[in-house]
């Protein structure tokens, strides 16, 4: 389907300053801005960069874990693996119609991310040598991902935000299923817990760091959050992930790496040391362990279905050319 044409007032017109008065109005009452409504240049951009990188996110997000659907240790773990991976494909489907609802073209926006002028999250540039990786992704990947989405629920893009809830139930199964697994593996042998052991230390760090950069080298965050876009910021999320996190690791009977991690009984929160942020600007850069197989990946999934593609959308326009 063709994206929908949207009725935007060309800048500098008469009625862009009542255009503006009433986007601004729609914001200050917390009510949702919809395809169809005027939006300033700065905020459909703005959505459509955020959109993307979260689309590109879940659909690159199915490869480490997809890693582990040939060799799953039974009938029911691969059932749950796959289930969760199909789950991912649908949350990228619903996240390119929303940025398609904001003007935008999926096959430009797949061109961007392969040519690397659109980013996915870092913490997919991981390998998964260990089958507790599932666990541990389910457990503190997806568990980050809720902290993040669930506050875009109420995001001010109608079309995100309605999209954002149903990923956030299936994302509760994600880490639910991670977690499950990992108190399976920790009942096990001293073999299993320490594949464990071993996989929380490799993801505990990349995980924080999936919030995004400090709030004081976060440029556009003030904006978002005037806008709606965004509901808090990178460093309050982070915040609430570790205090989310840490009793869960304390049940489950592993250590986070962390010497510096305690408790602050004045503020409430779990203290936690610095991050390494230059590892994080070399993986988001391309400089990962993973970049490249991730990204020749996509590159020759687009390739080789193209005439899938190229079928569907010629039988849609035969469709579309039938009277009803
Ligand atoms: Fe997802
Ligand atoms: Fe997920």
């Amino acid at each position: 389907m063709p994206a929908p044409t949207l009725d935007r007032q060309p800048a500098g017109s008469p009625d862009e300053a009542a255009l503006q008065q009433q986007f601004a109005a729609t914001i200050a009452a917390d009510r949702r801005i919809e395809p169809r409504d005027w939006m300033p240049e700065g905020y459909r951009k703005t959505l459509v960069r955020q959109v993307a990188q979260h689309a590109h996110s879940e659909i690159i997000g199915m490869q480490p874990e997809g890693d582990w659907l040939l060799a799953a240790p039974s009938l029911r773990r691969k059932a749950v693996l796959l289930a969760k991976v199909q789950d991912e494909a649908g949350h990228g489907l619903y996240l390119y119609s929303a940025a398609e609802t904001l003007g935008a073209d999926r096959a430009d926006l797949t061109d961007k991310l392969i040519e690397g002028r659109q980013k996915y999250s870092s913490i997919f540039n991981y390998p998964t040598p260990s089958y507790a990786d599932v666990g541990v992704i389910g457990w503190l990947v997806d568990g980050a991902a809720i902290c993040n989405q669930v506050p875009l629920c109420r995001s001010s893009y109608g079309p995100y935000a309605r999209a954002m809830i149903r990923v956030c139930k299936e994302e509760s199964f994600h880490q639910r299923q991670g977690y499950e697994l990992l108190m399976t593996m920790m009942r096990g042998t001293d073999e299993q817990r320490a594949m464990v052991q071993e996989s929380v230390d490799r993801w505990w760090w990349p995980s924080l760091m999936m919030f995004g950069p400090p709030d004081d080298e976060s440029p556009n965050t003030a904006q978002s959050m005037a806008w709606g876009i965004k509901r808090h910021t990178n460093d309050e999320l982070r915040q609430r992930f570790v205090d989310m996190t840490v009793p869960q690791a304390q049940f489950l009977g592993v250590t986070l790496p962390d010497p510096d991690l305690a408790w602050d009984e004045e503020s409430g929160h779990w203290r936690f040391g610095a991050i390494d942020w230059e590892e994080f600007k070399r993986v988001l850069g391309g400089q990962g362990p993973m970049n490249d197989v991730r990204i020749a990946r996509r590159r020759a999934a687009r390739d080789d279905n193209a005439w899938v593609v190229e079928a569907a959308t010629a039988h849609a326009r035969k469709h579309e050319a039938v009277p009803a």
